[in-house]
């Protein structure tokens, strides 16, 4: 990989930055979704397992299989109390290491825009999964206004003129390309939804702290100094807004879709 790209390589610090915002958005996109008890499950770049651990305690899947490339981020995921159900294994999205037909439904967790070849991503998620199975996925609406929690930041980035770097696929952020992807797939019963969640955050500090590891991602390119780092702060300090407890709170949206792979009957 090269420095010029957004890497995951710390669970517990992904944990503060993003996982928690996941399994706000994964809370509603399993009830979306309602799937039966008793389904094996792949969970392509499961990351940290923040979503794995959602899938665990909500559907009482038989089986789950976590896959990322990021052994920093399995660390972390192996440690989770749900990791006794849950199996975690490296590996990416384009070259899943399973058989044809090995699982009942298969899950991205904002991932699909890390995969360089979105199409080949959903591709293997297909191969994998038994025909009558599910292929679903959710994705910051990364291009759109309040679309992605790291939005405040890039905001600052450009106002110092540094361009927040973005994942490969960006692109396929959008609803008419995630919905377009599945459908390209062959995937029947294509649905979308969009899902609206708000994070809060004890004080500004405990926001600031939490979008350390963020601010180091997006500017990769473009190494920021300490100035930069306390004009980001202040110019944050004084844009978000805390309520009468002190409390800052802050909403995004991700783009969800799920698909069936076609029964052979
Ligand atoms: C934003 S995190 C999502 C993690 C987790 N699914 C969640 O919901 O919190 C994106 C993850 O995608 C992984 N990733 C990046 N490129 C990938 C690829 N080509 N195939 C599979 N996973 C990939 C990263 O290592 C990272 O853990």
């Amino acid at each position: 990989m090269s420095e010029n790209q957004i890497r995951f390589d710390d669970g517990a610090a992904y944990e503060r930055m993003m996982g928690v915002w996941s399994r706000l958005v994964g809370e509603q996109f399993l009830a979306w979704l309602a799937p039966p008890a008793g389904q094996s499950w792949i969970d392509v770049g499961c990351g940290n397992g923040a979503f794995t651990e959602l899938l665990v305690e909500r559907c009482a899947p038989a089986r789950v299989v976590g896959v990322d490339p990021s052994e920093g981020q399995l660390d972390f995921a192996r440690s989770r109390h749900t990791a006794g159900v849950a199996e975690f294994r490296c590996g990416g999205a384009t070259a899943l290491p399973f058989d044809d037909d090995s699982f009942d439904a298969a899950v991205m967790a904002l991932v699909l825009f890390f995969v360089p070849d979105p199409a080949q991503g959903v591709a293997e998620m297909r191969r994998v999964v038994k025909p009558g199975g599910t292929i679903s996925a959710y994705v910051w609406d990364l291009l759109e206004p309040e679309g992605f929690p790291m939005a405040p930041l890039q905001d600052e980035l450009r106002a110092l003129g540094v361009s927040p770097m973005l994942p490969p696929s960006a692109e396929v952020s959008r609803m008419d390309a995630l919905r377009a992807c599945w459908v390209a797939a062959g995937l029947s019963d294509v649905a979308t939804r969009e899902i609206t969640v708000s994070r809060s955050f004890a004080d500004f500090d405990d926001f600031w702290a939490s979008v350390q590891i963020a601010l180091g991602m997006i500017s990769a390119g473009s190494p920021l100094g300490a100035d930069d780092r306390a004009a980001i702060q202040r110019h944050l300090r004084a844009r978000m807004p805390a309520d009468a407890s002190g409390q800052v709170t802050y909403a995004s949206r991700a783009n969800a879709v799920t698909g069936r792979v076609l029964s052979l009957t």
